[in-house]
């Protein structure tokens, strides 16, 4: 689907996670969201947290779940997911702590395996994720499943691509603060959400956009498993759709 702007679009994709949030509650269950970083979802978060502020729309049933961090990085370094994360949502709504799930980038190297293991058996726990969302890469990853990534791969630790360090190198100054490592969620840890949502905006990703919907499923880009996937929806602006 293409907006015109990613403001537009955003406030689209808040509403319909705000719309499932209300639609679980009405059941009494759990609403089960599986977030992103990076600068796609800002205005998606940024709207939520208004519909908090001005609709009521009260968060105390979702259990949220994000796709990945830096590893090693501390919870409170400016530049983990986990400072992100709080400061862009979770310190705004009322979510309980106990129901936020970011992948630790302080694990020991000697537990991070079973750690992995762990974190998709949670999400499996809470009977999955109803929704995810994703923003792409410029190698075409998402999360940080880096190009070579296996279709079924579960949350695991990942050696990141040389783009994806450039990419964050400014936010960092310098390639050299960029750890070289992330955990990330799995190919298949995402594809089994019952509804995806990817966010792409402006020029820069438009061939990796066009790649990932009319290129051939392949490793080498792994947002083009989603083509397979029975529920899901590429949001772009006109900016990020200009090659397909
Ligand atoms: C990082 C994140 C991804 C995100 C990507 C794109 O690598 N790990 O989850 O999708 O950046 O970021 P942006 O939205 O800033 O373009």
């Amino acid at each position: 689907v293409v907006f015109s702007t990613s403001n537009e679009a955003s406030i689209c994709v808040a509403q319909e996670i705000a719309s499932l949030i209300r639609e679980k509650q009405a059941n009494n269950a759990h609403c089960v969201l599986g977030l992103a970083t990076g600068s796609s979802p800002i205005k998606v978060y940024e709207e939520l947290v208004r519909m908090h502020n001005e609709e009521g729309l009260s968060f105390s049933n979702v259990i949220t779940f994000n796709l990945d961090e830096y590893y090693p990085m501390d919870k409170n370094s400016m530049h983990s997911y986990f400072y992100f994360m709080h400061q862009h949502l979770f310190n705004h709504i009322d979510i309980s702590p106990e129901n936020i799930h970011i992948p630790s980038g302080t694990v020991s190297p000697e537990e991070l395996h079973q750690y992995c293991i762990d974190y998709d058996l949670k999400i499996k726990e809470y009977g999955g994720l109803d929704f995810q969302l994703l923003g792409i890469g410029r190698t075409g990853h998402i999360g940080f499943n880096e190009p070579g990534s296996h279709y079924n791969s579960g949350t695991r630790s990942i050696t990141l691509d040389h783009i994806t360090r450039e990419d964050a190198a400014p936010s960092f100054l310098g390639i050299n603060n960029v750890p070289k490592k992330a955990i990330t969620m799995g190919i298949g840890t995402v594809k089994k959400a019952k509804r995806i949502v990817l966010l792409a905006w402006g020029h820069n990703k438009a061939s990796v956009v066009k790649e990932t919907i009319e290129g051939e499923i392949t490793s080498e880009v792994p947002a083009t498993y989603l083509q397979n996937h029975a529920n899901t929806t590429f949001i772009l602006n006109e900016e990020a759709s200009q090659d397909l």
